[in-house]
């Protein structure tokens, strides 16, 4: 059985005093949920401080993006030992704003994952197709290659830390929502296919979250989906009522 796990990601928002109230309040109403793994992933700048408002908490802290080397001459970049210096469990990698604003490769990607998982952070490898791409029916063929150039390497035991957001890129910011069904056929083509790059074991036990335009009001009919393990949520992460409502309704 997958234990559900509901991740916030704050993208480019919030500042000190407004992210310490976030997490201060959402470590208050959901103080009672153990059934559902919570995470918040703030800007890196608030890392610590979210941190240390989470400590008595159950809900854990990630961050947005990491680089893969340890240490050294790489101007403004963060490492996986800095982000766990701050108190964070988990990581994204290859969020659609880093690939598509940003302009990072399969291959960084890759690269962030493997770092992430060598120093002991959990990555969320986050995949998912454009627009053109779906209107050119080739969400399957475009989705799996991200997963498999992003899990590139990894053995059948270091890729249980893994985590897999799928993120259709139109979904994200637009209001606009997968379909439950849309949501559930991506699904099962990624756990196919970790069936077949591992084994039906690790295929069942990776989590798959959903994420774009998740609120409230759809956060019960994705998570009756088989295969949607959990939610990447943006917008609606950033209001402790409406996210605490998400994972109350999964709990
Ligand atoms: P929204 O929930 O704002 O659509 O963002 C989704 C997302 O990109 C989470 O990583």
């Amino acid at each position: 059985m997958r234990k559900p796990f509901i991740a916030g990601n704050w993208k480019m928002n919030m500042d000190s005093a407004s992210s310490v109230a976030l997490a201060a309040g959402l470590a208050k109403e959901l103080e009672n949920v153990e059934t559902v793994d919570v995470a918040v992933c703030p800007p890196f700048v608030y890392t610590q401080s979210v941190s240390a408002a989470l400590s008595a908490s159950n809900i854990a802290v990630g961050a947005q993006d990491v680089y893969f080397e340890g240490k050294g001459a790489f101007t403004g970049e963060i490492s996986c030992d800095m982000l766990k210096d701050t108190g964070c469990t988990y990581v994204l990698a290859g969020h659609s704003e880093r690939r598509h604003v940003i302009g990072e490769t399969d291959e960084l990607i890759n690269q962030k994952v493997t770092a992430a998982i060598d120093s002991g952070l959990l990555p969320i490898l986050c995949v998912g197709e454009l627009l053109e791409e779906r209107q050119a029916e080739k969400t399957t063929e475009v989705v799996a290659e991200q997963v498999k150039k992003g899990l590139a390497g990894l053995c059948n035991e270091r890729v249980q830390a893994v985590t897999i957001a799928y993120e259709p890129v139109w979904a994200i910011g637009t209001g606009l929502t997968a379909t439950p069904e849309q949501a559930q056929e991506v699904h099962a083509m990624i756990r196919g296919l970790l069936a077949e790059l591992y084994d039906e074991d690790i295929a069942q036990t990776l989590r798959i979250q959903y994420g774009g335009s998740a609120k409230p009001g759809n956060t019960a009919e994705l998570m009756a989906q088989p295969d949607v393990d959990g939610l990447l949520v943006g917008g609606a992460s950033l209001k402790v009522e409406d996210f605490a409502a998400m994972v109350k309704t999964v709990a």
